[in-house]
């Protein structure tokens, strides 16, 4: 079901990816245009039946990105898209929501472009082969103790946004999934692979099935000399692993470090054995 009055529709019907059985997109709510989907997601936690609803926008006037920094995303084009979620889960198993989320939005996109050689950019970018960024996650929690109370899933997907009409400063360093397919995207099929895809990946980690082995196998970062801005600077070294906490694991010049939280910032060519 579309909300009621102040949303309203896009030009797109959207109609099609309401899951009405499903948790995950029982109810999506379109917004020509919102401060942030975030922000109206975090409201709907506090509904009855607000677990699972989807705020998706046209547009965002105030759309956020990791790190304070904003996310721009053309009128019409891409995926600009919440999720409230109430999970069952403690506190210490956040992180694997957030490991989950990125596999599912890889798994719609990687419909969407199967020949790109998307992956995973820790912690959670999908970006295609060479590191292009394709989607980014948001993901904003809140804990009560030790339980999660509530999570709010924000994901932004480059769709048809064309390079040539990408600013400057992204066009070197984002794609599309219709740049790298060849073709525009539907998105609506787009929308309902990603919740369908979510649906999966939040009641697995409920049940306790950890997402981390699949998630190495797609995060393309492990075995790649990296560098990576954290709040204590930058850190250089050969990206081994993710832990078992989420932190991906860095070995360098003074030995190993797991870094819990930071950017990969920039990839340097494998150096010949
Ligand atoms: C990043 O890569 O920095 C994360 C980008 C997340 C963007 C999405 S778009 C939908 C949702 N609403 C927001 O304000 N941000 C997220």
């Amino acid at each position: 079901m579309t909300h009621p009055s102040s949303t309203v529709a896009s030009h797109t019907d959207w109609s099609a990816a309401i899951r009405p059985r499903a948790r995950i997109g029982h109810t999506i709510e379109v917004h020509e245009s919102i401060g942030s989907t975030n922000d109206r997601a975090r409201e709907l936690l506090a509904d009855a039946g607000g677990d699972g609803g989807v705020v998706l926008a046209e547009a965002q006037t105030a759309g956020r990105g990791r790190r304070g920094r904003s996310w721009v995303s053309p009128e019409g084009l891409n995926l600009t898209l919440s999720v409230a979620v109430v999970p069952a889960l403690q506190a210490t198993h956040a992180w694997q929501l957030g490991l989950a989320t990125a596999l599912a939005t890889l798994e719609a996109c990687a419909r969407a472009a199967p020949d790109a050689g998307l992956g995973l950019k820790w912690p959670n970018d999908v970006v295609a082969r060479g590191g292009r960024k394709i989607a980014g996650l948001l993901l904003e929690t809140v804990m009560s103790g030790d339980r999660m109370t509530g999570a709010v899933l924000g994901i932004g997907i480059n769709a048809n946004w064309r390079p040539e009409d990408m600013p400057t400063e992204f066009a070197t360093r984002a794609a599309s999934l219709a740049s790298l397919a060849g073709a525009d995207v539907d998105r609506v099929a787009l929308l309902d692979r990603l919740l369908d895809a979510l649906d999966t990946e939040v009641m697995a980690v409920e049940a306790g099935h950890s997402p981390l082995a699949r998630y190495r196998r797609a995060c393309l970062t492990i075995g790649q000399e990296v560098s990576v801005d954290t709040t204590a600077g930058l850190v250089h070294g050969r990206a081994v692993d993710v832990d078992a906490g989420g932190s991906l694991l860095l070995d360098g010049p003074g030995g190993r470090v797991a870094l819990s939280t930071g950017e990969v910032v920039s990839v340097r060519p494998e150096t010949p054995a």
